[in-house]
């Protein structure tokens, strides 16, 4: 297991995670604020109510339950981990009525095909040791007429970009390129796909036919 993994399997991370880990480590990639990447998540997945929402790489569950917050009569949202101390704090600050989680590999995900109507994996891709393979499950679980939304790593195709590409591979992290993930949206036969960059961190969209 690399630096990047046994970092997230720790219980001290999953205790600070939310509110102070991410929040500061997430504004200086990419200027954000946690507040504007939730109201991007709900946006851009289009939640209106009754959908079945999966949040793969959930963590602390602290998107899980903000978006099963803008779900009602049959929605709900499920956050999947394979981390236990995550987990353990996902039950205790990140419960309610419509959130359920769930411990699981995104790789190989313990769900039929067309299962969601929306799914997301925010702040996750560069951990997962086969990230395609991954955002393949996404998609095979992704009903007709879904939404994916992930958000991941970010590198320029030049010089700085490639050298922090390297440096980040020593701790198990990946930066990823502008190209790879709408290029796989669309040979998966996604539509719709929208991207953008946020200093090191980009966000990508994208609908699957109806
Ligand atoms: C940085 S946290 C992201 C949490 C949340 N999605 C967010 O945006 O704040 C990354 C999470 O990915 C999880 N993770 C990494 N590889 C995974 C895998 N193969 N399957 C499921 N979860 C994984 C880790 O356990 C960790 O909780």
């Amino acid at each position: 297991m690399n630096l990047a993994r046994k970092t997230m399997n720790a219980p001290a991370l999953a205790a600070v995670y939310e509110h102070a880990w991410r929040p500061s480590l997430f504004w200086l990639a990419s200027g954000r604020t946690t507040e504007t990447d939730r109201r991007d998540a709900v946006t851009s997945l289009r939640l209106d109510g009754n959908q079945r929402v999966l949040d793969i790489a959930c963590g602390p569950g602290n998107f899980t339950r903000y978006l099963s917050n803008h779900l009602n009569d049959d929605g709900y949202a499920i956050g999947v981990d394979y981390s236990t101390p995550m987990l353990a704090r996902a039950v205790v600050d990140n419960a309610g009525p419509r959130v359920g989680y769930l411990r699981g590999d995104a790789r190989t995900l313990p769900f039929a095909d067309g299962t969601f109507d929306a799914v997301c994996c925010f702040g996750a891709l560069y951990l997962i040791p086969d990230p395609i393979a991954a955002t393949r499950e996404m998609i095979r679980v992704l009903a007709p007429g879904g939404r994916l939304a992930i958000s991941t790593s970010f590198h320029t195709d030049n010089m700085f970009g490639h050298t922090a590409k390297a440096v980040a591979s020593l701790s198990g992290l990946r930066l990823f390129d502008r190209d790879t993930f709408p290029k796989l949206f669309a040979e998966e036969g996604l539509v719709d796909i929208n991207q953008r960059v946020h200093r090191f961190l980009q966000y990508v969209d994208a609908t699957r036919p109806a």
